[in-house]
C-alpha cells in the first residue's frame, strides 16, 4: 500500500468536461499565439486581448462546465485515501475543487481569482477582468491583472511540490504533455526517490519513457479505475 502520493493534472483532465487543451489542432494555442496572450509582454502590450482570453474562459467555466470523472475520482481519493496526497495541477479551472478536492495546488495560478500588480494579493473574481476592476488593496486600486502564471514567470509552489517529489512512493501524471517545465520534470524527481511512476494520457508525452508504467486513454475512463486500485490498496501495474 502506498503512503505518499503525488499527482499532477493537466488540460487533458478537464477535455472531457469540454475546455480546450493547449496543443491539440483546435488547442488553445492554435487560435491564439502564445506571446500574446500568456506571458506578461503581451498583457502590458495589449490588456484588453489578454483580458478577453481570459474573461471568455471564465465565462464559459461558469456557464456550461461541469467536472467529469476524473476529478470526482479524485476528489473521493482525497477524502478516503490513509496516507499522505498531494494534488497539484497545470490547469488555471476550477474543476477539480468543483470534483471534491479541497486541497488543490494550482501551480499556474487560478481563473477564477484577481492579482493586484502592485501588491501580488488575489481575490476571487467579482466581474470580468478590465479597466474598471481595481483591486481593494491599495489607494487608488490598480487594475486587477489575471492570477495566471504566464511564460517566463515563476510557478507557484515549487518549495512545496519538490519537497513531496522527494520523498513520494507514487507518482501520477493526469492529462499532461510533458512539453512545459518544470512540470514536465516532476517525474524525474519522482525516480529519483524511489517512487513508482506512472502515466495516465491519451497518447504518449514528451516524457512518456520516463514512466514505469502506462494507461493510455481518456482520464475519465482511467482514473475512476485506478482510484478504486489505490483505495483497495492493489500495487500500480
Ligand atoms: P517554458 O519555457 O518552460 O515553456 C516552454 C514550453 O512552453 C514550450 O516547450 C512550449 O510547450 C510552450 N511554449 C513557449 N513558447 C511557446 C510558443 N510561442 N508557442 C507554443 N508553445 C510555447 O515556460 P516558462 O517561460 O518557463 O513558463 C514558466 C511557467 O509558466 C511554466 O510552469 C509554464 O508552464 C507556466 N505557464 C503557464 C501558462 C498558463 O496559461 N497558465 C502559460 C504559459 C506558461
Ligand atoms: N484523457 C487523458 N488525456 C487527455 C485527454 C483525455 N480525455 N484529452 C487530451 N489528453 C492529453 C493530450 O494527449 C495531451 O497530451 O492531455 C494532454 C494535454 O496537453 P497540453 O494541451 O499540452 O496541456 P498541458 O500539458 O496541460 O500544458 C501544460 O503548458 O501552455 C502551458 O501553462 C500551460 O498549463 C499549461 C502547460
Amino acid at each position: 500500500m502506498y503512503q505518499r502520493i503525488v499527482v499532477l493534472t493537466g488540460a487533458g483532465i478537464s477535455a472531457e468536461s469540454g475546455l480546450k487543451t493547449f496543443r491539440a489542432e483546435d488547442g488553445l494555442w492554435e487560435e491564439h499565439r502564445v506571446e500574446d496572450v500568456a506571458t506578461p509582454e503581451g498583457y502590458w502590450r495589449n490588456p484588453d486581448l489578454v483580458n478577453r482570453f481570459y474573461n471568455q474562459r471564465w465565462t464559459q467555466l461558469k456557464k456550461d462546465v461541469e467536472p467529469n470523472p476524473a476529478h470526482q475520482a479524485l476528489g473521493r481519493l482525497e477524502q478516503e485515501f490513509d496516507g499522505e496526497l498531494l494534488l497539484v495541477t497545470q490547469n488555471i479551472d476550477n474543476l477539480h475543487e468543483r470534483g471534491g478536492s479541497r486541497r488543490v495546488l494550482h501551480m499556474h495560478g487560478e481563473l477564477v481569482k484577481g492579482r493586484c500588480p502592485k501588491s501580488q494579493q488575489t481575490f476571487p473574481l467579482a466581474m470580468p477582468f478590465g479597466p474598471d476592476n481595481l483591486c481593494t488593496c491599495c489607494e487608488p486600486g490598480n487594475v486587477m491583472r489575471p492570477h495566471v502564471v504566464w511564460f517566463g514567470e515563476m510557478p507557484i509552489g515549487l518549495d512545496r511540490i519538490y519537497e513531496a517529489l522527494e520523498r513520494c512512493d507514487l507518482f501520477i501524471s493526469i492529462g499532461t504533455s510533458g512539453t512545459v517545465y518544470p512540470a514536465a520534470g516532476f517525474v524525474e524527481m519522482a525516480n529519483h526517490a524511489g517512487a513508482h511512476t506512472l502515466e495516465i494520457n491519451l497518447e504518449p508525452s514528451e516524457v512518456h519513457s520516463q514512466f514505469n508504467t502506462h494507461r493510455q486513454g481518456r482520464a475519465g475512463e482511467l482514473v475512476p479505475e485506478l482510484v478504486e486500485q489505490l483505495l483497495r490498496g492493489e500495487l500500480v501495474r
